[in-house]
């Protein structure tokens, strides 16, 4: 049988609950027991997703709370952090998404690269760095023995493995999510003692069904489109991605798994994961990353790096007439 988290009776916190992915893993926590605290910046969405959270708990006993902040301000991160009557036992950074960013570099403007990186990159790391802070302090004055896992989950993207013109803006951010990832990874080996280990995960999902995707589609270039896959009509994308809710349960089953790196069951997330592996762990035994990263090493130069080239080089004709005058 799979491994299951027990998350009867503990506490999470969804940074992003208020919509797409962040309120599906908050509605699969709370039906399992979860007390949930989501947070994001828009009031209404936060009290509409905390009234559809409230409908799945298991018990009226679970507090389900919503809570408006701007993560990418650290100091709002630290107040509205420590302002919650429960620790929590984990931490999923799903806040993100790139909206209003999609678009080639030339075109964006400086205010688009800021945003891209404080809404993914900044929310992410305000969140993991204070509720690190909360956790070791608390560690320094406990005094129960009994032992704890305390998780933190980065909803990151295939972006952060690979970038394809359109998506500047996220891949930066998100190759820095990674980034982060890893080295919190190593640092959690340090906070560990025999009766607290801290646990780090970061997801790399491919695209999934989500307002925000369709309303990204708006922006997006038709060549960012072929290359990653996304030409088609809203019919057709919903029948050819998965919802939320899927990559939702996937990312829940990768984390009960204890992978560091959580591929989806796209084709492209766990091959570009195997062609960057890096200092990463692979996952589980490792075998099917280590067959595959040898595999990527002859079929990206060969088949991988040639097809999006030539891509961009046909192109490019109608950027140029899109340009004149
Ligand atoms: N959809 C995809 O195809 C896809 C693929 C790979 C990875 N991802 C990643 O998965 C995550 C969820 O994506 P999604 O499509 O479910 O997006 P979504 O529906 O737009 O949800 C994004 C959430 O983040 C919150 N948020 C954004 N910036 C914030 C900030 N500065 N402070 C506080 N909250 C903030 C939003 O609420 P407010 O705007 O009200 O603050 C919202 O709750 C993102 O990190 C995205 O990059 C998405």
């Amino acid at each position: 049988m799979a491994p299951r988290l027990d998350f009867n009776g503990k506490t999470v916190f969804v940074t992003g609950g208020s919509a797409g992915l962040g309120l599906e893993i908050s509605k699969a926590v709370a039906a399992q027991g979860a007390h949930v605290t989501i947070f994001a910046r828009r009031q209404k969405l936060l009290d509409e997703a905390r009234s559809i959270i409230k409908d799945v708990r298991r018990s009226k006993e679970q507090e389900i709370n919503a809570v408006s902040v701007n993560l990418a301000d650290a100091e709002e991160v630290d107040s509205v952090f420590r302002a919650q009557p429960r620790l929590p036992d984990m931490l999923f950074c799903c806040a993100g998404g790139t909206p209003g960013q999609v678009g080639f570099i030339n075109d964006l403007t400086p205010v688009q690269l800021e945003t891209c990186m404080q809404n993914n990159y900044l929310t992410a790391a305000f969140s993991a760095q204070m509720m690190l802070k909360i956790w070791t302090e608390d560690d320094k004055t406990a005094k129960g023995t009994t032992p704890l896992t305390r998780h933190i989950v980065f909803i990151n993207s295939v972006a952060a493995f690979c970038t394809v013109p359109g998506m500047g803006a996220y891949s930066a951010p998100k190759s820095a999510v990674r980034g982060l990832a890893d080295c919190l990874r190593m640092e959690a080996l340090v906070y560990s003692s025999p009766t607290r280990k801290y646990s780090i995960h970061c997801a790399f999902p491919s695209t999934f069904i989500s307002d925000a995707f369709f309303e990204e589609q708006k922006g997006k270039p038709l060549l960012t489109k072929e290359i990653e896959g996304t030409v088609g009509t809203p019919e057709e994308l919903m029948r050819k991605h998965p919802s939320a809710k899927k990559e939702a349960d996937l990312i829940l089953a990768g984390v009960a798994k204890g992978d560091f790196a959580i591929c989806d069951e796209s084709v492209e997330s766990p091959i570009l994961f195997a062609n960057m592996v890096g200092v990463s762990p692979r996952r589980g035994l490792g075998i099917y990353d280590t067959i595959m990263s040898l595999v990527m090493a002859f079929a990206w130069p060969l088949i991988g790096r040639p097809w999006w080239d030539g891509l961009c080089k046909k192109y490019s004709p109608t950027w140029h007439a899109s340009r004149k005058p």
